[in-house]
């Protein structure tokens, strides 16, 4: 292939993977981003491969990476839960850092890369492998130790080191000190030293970084280093001066920046303060989930009183959560949904921003089970219905439900913007006991006079409502 066939073929990709991100913005045209996504990176790949800078001696290696990274994804793909899902993504952004940091190693190495160059172009060059190599190693830590907190490997408290902004910028000046020492180095014997001490440090500061993070910032911490997983791309792309890399990068890493932002203020959060980390301990102890105790009494409902209520209702907002999604109830609230509004009751979703354990995971379960796309509602679009609501079914929720985020300053969830259920007639919360949510505080929610709790497995109490309704 031509190098004009190849940049032309770039220019194709890129605004496939543009039209990607405009398509998965909306439930309705995620499918059809997601297929522009796959025919771009189908045809990036192939201009890359046949493209001008391959050799046919290269072909070997390169399909069997292909073949075994394709393996090692189908499987991954094929055996992930959905509950995994965010794991799996920072396990994946790892990977962008590990690559970042290999081929900025290698190019440094290699003696052809930067052979023709001297002068302004080479220290240009020995800038872009030294940032390269920084922000790869970063990323690939700190999604390491994300995939150990998110999986349960790794205690989910932040870590919290004495003096640790100090720790911080230390380490930023011996990083900064270094770089200077690789560029004068003469030859790549004497610049292997400080490369060497600043991939060390970068590793720590990744460790450290997500480490003294926890509670309910590890969300934006994945977007957020989805977003360093761009700009490492990007990094790579300007070593290997591959146009294509450093626009995706770029594409990847200012969406992901804008997610953290988003997730943030769905959480009342401010950036900084999330990465600066210690979420969750106010000054004290770090919450730990499960920990907080019940205080007060509660009201139980059944599966046929719940059904009862649900029938004499006009107006009910469902809003589910993380527990709809670990029961695998979704299907059963549609055909409740369904049967609901044959009957002509007006039944409309909450979602929550933060509702389950990754950006969009309710619209995605919900979409599965085929709930129209026109009642599955943001919480901006009716928090303020809920007064005029008869029934606010809770499936598996509760942080994203803790009216606590709004009336107690101590709170560590508070100024969280919530979905207020308790201001329906009557509020059902379904959850198999009173244990806390991801975040670890006591919901006051449940000790509401008008609230009622459907204890149980999600998908065993909905089927009982379910059968309830059809009698
Ligand atoms: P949570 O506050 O975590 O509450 C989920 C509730 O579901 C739990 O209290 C649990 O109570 C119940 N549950 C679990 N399994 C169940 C089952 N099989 N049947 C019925 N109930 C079940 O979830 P949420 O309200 O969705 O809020 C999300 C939280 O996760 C927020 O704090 C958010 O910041 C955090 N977070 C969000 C994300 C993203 S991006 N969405 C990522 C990571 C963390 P029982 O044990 O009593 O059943």
């Amino acid at each position: 292939m031509s190098e004009s066939l190849a940049t032309v073929s770039y220019l194709g990709a890129t605004i496939l993977f543009i039209l990607c991100l405009g398509g998965l913005s909306n439930q309705e045209t995620a499918r059809r981003g997601n297929l522009y996504g796959v025919i771009g990176m189908t045809i990036a790949v192939l201009a890359t491969v046949l493209g001008p800078h391959v050799g046919s001696a290269g072909y070997a290696w390169l399909i069997g990476a292909m073949v075994v990274g394709a393996s090692i994804g189908l499987y991954a793909a094929r055996t992930v839960q959905m509950t995994q899902m965010p794991e799996l993504v920072a396990l994946m952004h790892s990977m962008v850092g590990l690559a970042a940091m290999l081929v900025g190693f290698a190019n440094y190495i290699d003696p052809v890369a930067s052979a023709h160059m001297s002068g302004a172009e080479k220290a240009i060059h020995e800038v872009e492998i030294y940032v390269g190599i920084l922000i790869g190693a970063v990323t690939f830590s700190g999604s390491v130790i994300a995939f150990g907190k998110l999986s349960g490997k790794i205690s989910g408290n932040p870590l919290l080191l004495p003096a640790r902004h100090w720790i911080n910028l230390a380490g930023l000046l011996v990083v900064i000190y270094f770089g200077r020492e690789f560029l004068r180095a003469g030859s790549v014997g004497e610049g292997m030293t400080p490369l060497i001490v600043m991939t060390v440090i970068a590793l720590l500061f990744g460790i450290h970084m997500v480490m003294a993070i926890g509670g309910a910032d590890m969300p934006v911490v994945v977007s957020m280093l989805n977003s360093y997983s761009g700009w490492a791309a990007a990094a790579t792309g300007f070593m290997l001066s591959n146009d294509l890399l450093i626009v995706t990068g770029a594409l990847v890493g200012s969406s992901g920046a804008i997610l953290s932002y988003i997730m943030c203020a769905a959480m009342n959060r401010h950036f900084i303060s999330v990465i600066a980390g210690g979420f969750g301990t106010g000054g004290g102890t770090p919450a730990a989930a499960g920990a907080a105790q019940p205080a007060g009494e509660v009201v139980a409902i059944s599966a046929p009183d719940t059904a009862e209520l649900l029938r004499e209702a006009k107006n009910v907002i469902i809003v589910p959560g993380y527990g709809m999604a670990v029961a695998q109830a979704q299907h059963t609230v549609y055909e409740i949904t369904r049967l609901l509004r044959e009957k002509g009751v007006n039944v409309r979703f909450g979602i929550h921003p933060v509702a389950g354990r990754m950006p969009g995971h309710m619209n995605v379960l919900l979409a599965e089970a085929k709930v129209p796309y026109d009642i599955v509602q943001e919480m901006d679009e009716l928090n303020d219905d809920f007064p005029q609501t008869d029934v606010a079914m809770v499936i598996g929720a509760n942080d994203i439900v803790n009216p606590g985020a709004q009336d107690d300053p101590t709170s560590p969830i508070a100024g969280m913007p919530v979905l207020e259920v308790w201001k329906a007639k009557t509020s059902i919360v379904m959850k198999r006991s009173m244990a806390s949510g991801y975040a670890g505080v006591d919901n006051p929610l449940f000790y509401k006079e008008n609230n009622r709790m459907l204890f149980g497995d999600a998908k065993k109490m909905l089927d009982e409502v379910l059968v309830a309704l059809k009698a």
